[in-house]
């Protein structure tokens, strides 16, 4: 088979960028190795920026999102004691949409056969080949048949764990990369959530998020230590615990129910450089991973793909070879603060465990600063809606 763009991976990154390429005339395929039920059971987390919705409208895929989605024109930082409201909508003008990030990926696989992008589930031992060349290729296998799509680009968007960013030799590239020592363990309900807005909560006990997925269907998260188990943590447990984190207000709102779905997963903050290497760019968490204080991961992956297809149009379209060379450093320069600010509140709003009094302090008076400053509070918000693109 031959295509100009070959897209590895079905996940939010892939089908975007599938869907962006197909709407400017660009051929692609693409290739996922999981099934599509497999893709849509990864649990995701749910607030988008203004980037993401933009592409879901520029490619009038956004019917369900503007029916569903949740519009939210602040968000809540707690330190036990109160509640430090942080007023995006008045401080920048913008808000976030509250809407499960796998519903983005459920629009953008529904709508990929009425459109024409081809996308091959079940292929196995995906293979890049002369990713340095004009005309690089990929090998996989269908049904235990070995295939081979050529192209004039290879776009990695196989998530960490893909074989992208390991194509790339050793010696033309590096990565940076912080390992958290705790996980946060994440809780689905059908209930209503106990607050119209998100809470990143910081208590003596450990961390809280209090989020939600609908006016009936609520996702809360406190942090765990890496040697938990889900056995460790019955539903009442959970609850519980909750509803100290999150403060006697909040508890006030929360109405208890079962798990849909329970999980403990790790935090990572990751990056990878360069997202180009010859003919292969790298997009989302194929490239970096942040934490999920301050959902900016499928955000990232958006404004990722946003300025890979268009480097790719321009050349593939108008023989335009900067917008290429430029992808790169681009892309990175977005990457970099989206993973400072993730950072900074991951350290702002969790105990570490080899932090002493001093930085339970500092932490303290930094939750005193934000509430006293409009300066502080538009730091914030700024990065939480999302930093220009
Ligand atoms: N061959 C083919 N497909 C692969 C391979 C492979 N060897 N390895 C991984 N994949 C597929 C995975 O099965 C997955 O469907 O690539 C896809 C990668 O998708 P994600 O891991 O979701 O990464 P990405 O699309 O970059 O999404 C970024 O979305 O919801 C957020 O928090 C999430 O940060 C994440 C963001
Ligand atoms: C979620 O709703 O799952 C969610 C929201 C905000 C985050 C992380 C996860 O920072």
């Amino acid at each position: 088979m031959k295509t100009q763009v070959a897209i590895i991976g079905a996940g939010p990154a892939g089908l975007l960028l599938g869907h962006l390429l197909k709407a400017e005339g660009i051929e692609c395929v693409v290739l996922e190795r999981q099934t599509p039920d497999y893709v849509l059971s990864r649990i995701r987390a749910g607030v988008l920026e203004q980037v993401t919705v933009s592409l879901m409208e520029r490619l009038g895929l956004d019917a369900r999102l503007k029916a569903e989605g949740l519009i939210e024109d602040g968000f809540n930082l707690a330190d036990g004691e109160r509640l430090i409201r942080i007023d995006c909508l008045g401080l920048t003008g913008k808000s976030v949409v509250v809407y499960g990030q796998t519903e983005v990926t459920k629009d953008l696989m529904d709508a990929a056969p009425g459109r024409g992008l081809t996308v091959i589930y079940g292929a196995e031992d995906v293979a890049l080949h002369d990713i340095e060349s004009d005309s690089p290729f990929v090998s996989y296998l269908e049904g235990g048949v070995a295939k081979r799509i050529d192209a004039r680009f290879i776009a990695g968007c196989d998530g960490f764990h893909g074989p992208s960013r390991k194509a790339i030799p050793a010696s033309s590239c590096r990565d940076f990369e912080r390992v958290y020592p705790f996980g946060w363990l994440g809780i689905l309900a059908d209930v209503p959530p106990c607050n119209h807005e998100l809470i990143y909560a910081n208590h003596e006990r450990g961390f809280a998020l209090a989020s939600m997925r609908s006016h009936t269907r609520s996702r809360y998260y406190i942090d765990v230590p890496l040697t938990d188990r889900l056995e460790d943590w019955s539903d009442e447990r959970l609850w519980d615990e909750l509803a100290i984190r999150l403060g006697p207000d909040a508890a006030a709102g929360i109405t208890r129910g079962p798990a849909l779905e329970k999980s403990i997963a790790p935090l990572r903050s990751y990056v990878f450089e360069p997202m180009r290497h010859g003919s292969l760019m790298l997009c989302g968490d194929a490239a970096h991973i942040v934490p999920p204080t301050g959902a900016k991961g499928l955000n990232l992956a958006a404004s990722d793909v946003l300025y890979a297809a268009d480097a790719l149009a321009r050349f593939l379209i108008r023989s335009d070879n900067d917008a290429i060379a430029g992808y790169s450093a681009k892309a990175l320069a977005r990457v970099w603060k989206s993973e400072r600010f993730s950072w900074s509140l991951t350290k702002l709003m969790h105990r570490f465990p080899e932090d002493g009094i001093f930085e339970r302090a500092m932490q303290i008076a930094e939750l005193d600063y934000i509430a006293s400053s409009v300066a502080a509070q538009t730091s914030i918000a700024e990065n939480y809606v999302g930093l220009p693109v």
